[in-house]
């Protein structure tokens, strides 16, 4: 296989191919990245177009879309034919907007296109902590599945034959990462407030979140059903000690951003005659638009 972009994420990639035995021809915009990486037994490539020539699977992961575009208008006017026949594996993250535009990019050379997410660090890579999802023709991934499977022996996943449904996972999963730690760090500022440590929450943060993360299949067969009934606590239970959270933050002078927008969200089902479900209703206010500013705040 060919690995155009060398960065953290590519260098993991290649030393997981080579562990695994497959021969792996590397290329990198700037020279000099790949030295450690043909120590290993990686095969340098002078051009991105000589290391696509080498190989059937070309897996790519540069910065950023933007970076793509430029590799694949570089490839395109080497050689318009360069990627008929192989199948293209793009590992940089983006849209799903972006990752159909690459699918029909390569197709239009005869070429086939995965789009794929990467769930991991770099040097958890081709190890059973790495999750990797791909999309696209279930063809180009059953074709190339028993190498992809080196970066996550027991996570390489097909979601389907639509290119952005990689990109849309990311995404997803990303929002759900972020909102945990913003949880977190808003809760040790407001522990800091009160002069106590990060570190000494850190415990009973964590133990939450994994009894948090016990509810979401009931939580997902609630939102696949669209019924919400309220087994523990109504959304209105929710709502009394939401205000808590806002109260305590504002009195603490911490910021009240975070318990404002949960506490909004909240309010609008409260408004549409909600308060009495359980909490996945919320589900309703994220599937559409917010409201413009200064309405449908709530009750
Ligand atoms: N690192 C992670 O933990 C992680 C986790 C999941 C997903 N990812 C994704 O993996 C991708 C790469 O991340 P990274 O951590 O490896 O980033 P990085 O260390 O900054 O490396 C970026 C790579 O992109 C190359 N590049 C940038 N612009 C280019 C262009 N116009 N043409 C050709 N090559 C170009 C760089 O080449 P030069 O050496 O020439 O600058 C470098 O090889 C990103 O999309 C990232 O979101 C990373």
């Amino acid at each position: 296989m060919a690995v155009l972009g060398l960065g953290l994420m590519g260098r993991a990639l290649v030393g997981a191919f080579l562990r695994a035995g497959h021969p792996t021809t590397v290329w990198n915009r700037t020279p000099g990245k790949a030295a450690e990486l043909t120590d290993a037994g990686a095969r340098p490539a002078a051009t991105p177009e000589e290391a696509v020539a080498a190989a059937e699977l070309v897996v790519v992961c540069v910065s950023d879309h933007t970076a793509v575009r430029e590799l694949l208008d570089r490839l395109d006017a080497a050689d318009r034919d360069l990627l008929a026949g192989r199948v293209l594996v793009n590992l940089t993250s983006g849209t799903a907007a972006q990752a159909r535009e690459n699918a029909a990019r390569v197709a239009a050379t005869g070429g086939g296109y995965l789009d794929g997410a990467i769930f991991a660090v770099p040097p958890a890579i081709g190890t059973p902590e790495a999750v990797v999802v791909y999309a696209g023709a279930p063809a180009d991934f059953e074709r190339h599945a028993p190498a992809l499977r080196a970066l996550a022996a027991d996570a390489t996943t097909h979601l389907g034959e639509d290119h952005g449904l990689a990109a849309l996972h990311d995404s997803a999963v990303l929002g759900l990462m972020w909102s945990i730690l913003n949880g977190f760090l808003h809760g040790a500022a407001l522990l800091g407030a009160a002069g106590l440590d990060a570190t000494a929450y850190a415990p009973l943060a964590a133990r939450t979140t994994v009894t948090v993360a016990g509810w979401l299949a009931d939580q997902a067969g609630q939102v696949d059903a669209g019924t919400y009934p309220a087994g523990d606590a109504t959304l209105e239970t929710h709502i009394a000690t939401m205000d808590h959270l806002v109260e305590e933050s504002a009195a603490l002078g911490v910021s009240t951003e975070l318990p404002d927008l949960i506490r909004a969200l909240a309010g609008r089902a409260l408004a549409a005659g909600q308060g009495g479900a359980g909490y996945a209703v919320l589900v309703e206010q994220f599937r559409r638009p917010a409201p413009a500013a200064g309405h449908g705040a709530g009750e």
